[in-house]
């Protein structure tokens, strides 16, 4: 009997599901947009699919943290609203903004500036006396400058913010932001900027600058020397489809790490303590 009845509940779905089907490809034809924002969550999930297959990364779910962020209900300060889909999503602004809340840095390194979206969110989840650095390349930046020789290993979206960052680099979110105090914008290509004087005191690093695996390297191993006694990593991008030199980067380096991934993200989180 229940057999039946599940038989049938999935016959009526299956043609429901079809006819919506229908129903959104010729919509589709008349609102592409749509269409694509459709094509490009489904796409997400796919990777984040991948993410759970071939992922080497731990579960964030085994640390402290996640324990205590779950039974703690920490409230972090988020714009839901500002939607580019070249930077972090809602969601992992939100849940960035939250650790940020968590770990209290006093110091904060960010690879990868663009509109500064992520850095006026640490500005606004931080304490009112925590520094802000925020790297990106110099306004006069022009590709042939760029360190290494493989350009074209630049995944198709680097080239893109790469020159809209550049375009905005006089007009960041936080520029007009009263919290602009706390953030320092530093100009350089990450490959051969001098991170000397920040070794050993930065309590939290982002890393979200150019996606290539000789970038993705240098910009962790130049993280790991800044990185604090109890400091925090933190990579954007783990995906396998579009940044898959961060995928394979990440993945290697579990062997002498223990680095997280963290669930509904494209987040991978690195801390002796967490
Ligand atoms: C994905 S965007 C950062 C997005 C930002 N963190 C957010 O979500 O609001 C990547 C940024 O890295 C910068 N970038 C790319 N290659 C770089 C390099 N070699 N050195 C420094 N910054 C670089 C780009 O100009 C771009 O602004």
């Amino acid at each position: 009997m229940i057999l039946r009845s599940r038989l049938i509940w999935y016959l009526q779905n299956s043609a429901k599901l079809f006819v919506v089907s229908v129903r959104l490809l010729i919509h589709s034809i008349f609102h592409p947009k749509l269409f694509f924002r459709l094509g490009f969550s489904l796409f997400s999930t796919l990777n984040e699919f991948y993410q759970y297959t071939h992922g080497k990364l731990y579960p964030f779910k085994e640390t402290h943290t996640y324990k205590k962020l779950k039974n703690e209900f920490s409230f972090a300060k988020c714009n839901y609203y500002y939607s580019d889909k070249n930077v972090a999503r809602s969601l992992e602004v939100l849940i960035l903004s939250t650790l940020v809340q968590y770990f209290k840095p006093k110091t904060i390194f960010e690879i990868g500036t663009y509109t500064g979206f992520t850095t006026l969110h640490f500005a606004q989840n931080s304490k009112e006396d925590t520094v802000i650095y925020t790297l990106d390349l110099p306004p006069n930046y022009g590709q042939e400058k760029l360190t290494h020789d493989k350009l074209e290993k630049y995944s198709y979206d680097d080239h893109l913010v790469v020159e809209l960052s550049t375009r905005g680099i006089d007009n960041r979110v936080f520029h007009k932001n009263p919290l602009r105090k706390k953030i320092i914008e530093i100009y350089g290509d990450s490959m051969r900027h001098d991170f000397n004087p920040y070794k050993g005191k930065m309590d939290f690093i982002f890393i979200d600058g150019c996606h290539a695996y000789d970038y993705i390297k240098s910009d962790t191993e130049n993280a790991f020397k800044m990185l604090s006694e109890n400091g925090v990593i933190v990579w954007h991008d783990y995906d396998y489809i579009i940044h898959r030199d961060v995928f394979k980067y990440l993945n290697s380096l579990v062997k002498d790490y223990r680095i997280y991934s963290i669930p509904n993200t494209r987040f991978a989180i690195y801390g002796k303590n967490i």
